[in-house]
This record gives C-alpha cells, structure tokens and sequence, in this order.
C-alpha cells in the first residue's frame, strides 16, 4: 500500500494529484444503498461482516475513489460499553439509557473490545475484495463526540446536557472520557490487527467547545488515543468540525492527516502546521448539490491553491448529505481524477 496515492499524501509524500476519498462516502447518497438499507436495520447491516463490506465497496466499485473507508458508525464503542443503541429511520441514532451520573458511568464497561469482534470480521471480508487495490480506512468517534451522544441521548443541536455535565461535574465526565479513551484505543488497535490501512478519529462536534473545554475534555484524550496506537505505516487522521480552529492543537496530538473544515483557506492553515502534517479537505460538501461547472470550478481552484504543497488529500468538509445528487459526486471524482498538478 505505501505506494498508494491516499497513503502516500497523507504521509506527505509528492503526487502527481490529489487522492479523493469523501465522509460518508458508504451511505445513502448511493441508490443502491437503499437496496441493502430497506432489507436490514442499520446495526444488522453493520454487525453482518458480507453487508458491512457490500456496502463498503458500493462507492469503491461504483464511484472509483482512490480510499475505501469501512462501514460502521462512531456509535458502536458506545454500545459495547453498555450503551443501548438504536438507529430510527428519519430521527437518528439514539441510547435508551443515557448517561447522566456516577452510577451511570460506573455501568459502562471498558473491556468491552471483544464484542467489535464484528468490525474485525467485516475488515478481513473487505481487504479480501478489495485486494491490495486500494487502502482501506478504519475509523472511531473521539471521546468528546461519544460522550455527548452518550449523555444527550442521541443527537442534539446545543449539547446543552453535554456542557452542563462538563462544566458541572468535570470530574464525573472525565472519568466518563477516560473510559471512553480506553475502549476507543483498543478498538483503533483492534482494526490496524485486523488489517486497515489507516485509521480516522471523528471528534465530528468538538465545533461545540470553547478553546479551553475543548484542551481539556477533548484534545487531551484525542493525544493519549493517538499516543497509544500500533501507527507503523498506518496514518493517522484527526478529523473535527471545528479544525480551522483547533488545528494548532491537533497538531500537538501528532496525527498524520488533519482533516480540515471548510472555514479556513487550506492552503493557509497547511503552512501554519508543523511540517510533516498533512491536510485534509476542504471542499463546502454542499458545492455538490451546485451546477457541475460550479463543481469542477471550485474543485480545480483548490488543487491550484494546494499545487505546491505535499501531503494533501482531497475531501469534503464534513460529510457527504444524503440528498446530494450521485452523479454529482460522481462527477467530482472524475475532475479530480483527470487532474494533473
Ligand atoms: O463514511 C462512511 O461512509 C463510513 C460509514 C460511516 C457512517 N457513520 C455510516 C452511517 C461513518 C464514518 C460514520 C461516522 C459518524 N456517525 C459520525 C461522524 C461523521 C460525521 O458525519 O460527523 C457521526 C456523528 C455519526 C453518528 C450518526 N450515525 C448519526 C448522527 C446518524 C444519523 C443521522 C445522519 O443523517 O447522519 C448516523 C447513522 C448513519 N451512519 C447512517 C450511515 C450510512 C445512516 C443510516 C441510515 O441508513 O439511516
């Protein structure tokens, strides 16, 4: 694989163009997502390893992209915690016991990597058709992300039950990140053992902290998870809505790859990184749902602005939204294809 375009950018070695993978690449957008989607819930889908990896390769096979990112969810270190997870058609993912006190926390378990044994399966069955043709990203949510979804139930726009648990009882929540920060190391490993190539940690809502609440209750566990990973040849991406802000800080964390929202001129915030950090990004996902010379235009004017720096992997700034027109998607991986720098 070290000859890979992804993995060759995102150890910020030069290409001859940017390699293109997109969030959320393994879902809905594709129309025959629904084929599989309508026949199984979205945890059967996940924990059976021959659909997991079905519908890991629908964008690989249907779309070309030059990194396969596995099928699962962040959700699922929660749920083998102890969390009762449930997926709803239309509302999201929700715990029907959340978290709310010491008790609660005292629940959840840590040694609890055994039951993502599905997630190893699913990555064996994948490599196997995937065949050395292109690398394949494993993934966990950081424990900031996990936590909130833990305490709020599910989904929320404000986090207010989040911060109020952070800045109420900051000790209850740090042993809460803690147990978090454990599973989510051991599972990283359990992947990189079972064969990924690289691996991604979505911290998708640290957007929602402040500076400080942000380097205590989620740079601080994202830096031991990224300290105790098994990384020889394997990349390690930081992603979080929020990264034109805490770049300087992910830094510190020492990932390969930063995976950058599209706030911030990337080529900007690349020359304010330590050298040796890559970036990722940083397209607005919705420029997808723009006219496809809007699409080629805006993805071209990025790649000019990004010619002369090594270690960039063309993205999104956050994922791809179930609504984007497919052969839009299709059609910006084409522009990035045939470019040349
Ligand atoms: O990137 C990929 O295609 C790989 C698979 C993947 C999924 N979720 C599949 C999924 C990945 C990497 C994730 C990560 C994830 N899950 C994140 C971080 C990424 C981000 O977007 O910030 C978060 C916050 C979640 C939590 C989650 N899972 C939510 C909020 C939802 C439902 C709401 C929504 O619209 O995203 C999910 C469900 C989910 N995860 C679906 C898919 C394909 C949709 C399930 C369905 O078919 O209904």
């Amino acid at each position: 694989m070290k000859d890979s375009l992804f993995i060759k950018a995102a150890f910020s070695e030069k290409t001859e163009r940017p390699p293109v993978w997109m969030m959320r690449q393994a879902g809905r957008f594709i129309p025959q997502y629904w084929e599989i989607k309508n026949k199984y819930s979205f945890l059967e889908m996940c924990k059976t390893p021959e659909i997991a990896a079905d519908v890991t390769m629908l964008p690989v096979d249907l779309l070309g992209i030059d990194a396969a990112i596995l099928f699962s969810d962040i959700l699922v270190t929660g749920e083998a915690m102890g969390g009762d997870l449930d997926f709803i058609q239309g509302i999201g993912p929700k715990f029907a016991n959340p978290v709310r006190n010491a008790k609660d926390i005292e629940n959840l378990s840590v040694h609890c990597v055994d039951k993502l044994q599905y997630v190893a399966d699913a990555i064996k069955v994948i490599q196997e058709r995937l065949n050395g043709s292109i690398p394949l990203i494993g993934f966990a949510g950081a424990p900031f992300t996990v936590m909130s979804y833990l305490i709020e139930g599910g989904s929320s726009k404000d986090f207010k039950l989040t911060k109020l648990f952070i800045h109420n009882q900051p000790e209850l929540a740090h042993q809460l990140l803690a147990k978090i920060a454990a599973v989510t190391t051991d599972y990283l490993n359990l992947q990189i053992a079972a064969g990924v190539n690289a691996v991604q940690l979505f911290d998708s809502w640290a957007l929602a902290l402040s500076w400080d609440d942000y380097t205590e209750f989620s740079h601080r566990y994202n830096k031991a998870i990224i300290s105790k990973l098994n990384r020889k040849d394997i990349p390690v991406i930081s992603f979080c809505k929020g990264s034109s802000v805490f770049a300087p800080l992910m830094a510190e964390a020492n990932p390969d790859v930063i995976s950058i929202d599209w706030n911030v001129d990337l080529k900007d915030i690349k020359q304010r990184l330590p050298k040796g950090i890559a970036v990722q990004g940083n397209l607005d996902p919705h420029i997808l749902y723009a006219e496809k010379h809007v699409i080629k235009d805006r993805i071209h004017k990025l790649f000019e602005r990004m010619r002369d720096e090594n270690g960039f992997i063309f993205n999104l700034g956050h994922g791809i939204m179930p609504d984007i027109p497919f052969d839009h998607v299709k059609y910006a991986i084409d522009v990035v294809k045939e470019y040349r720098y």
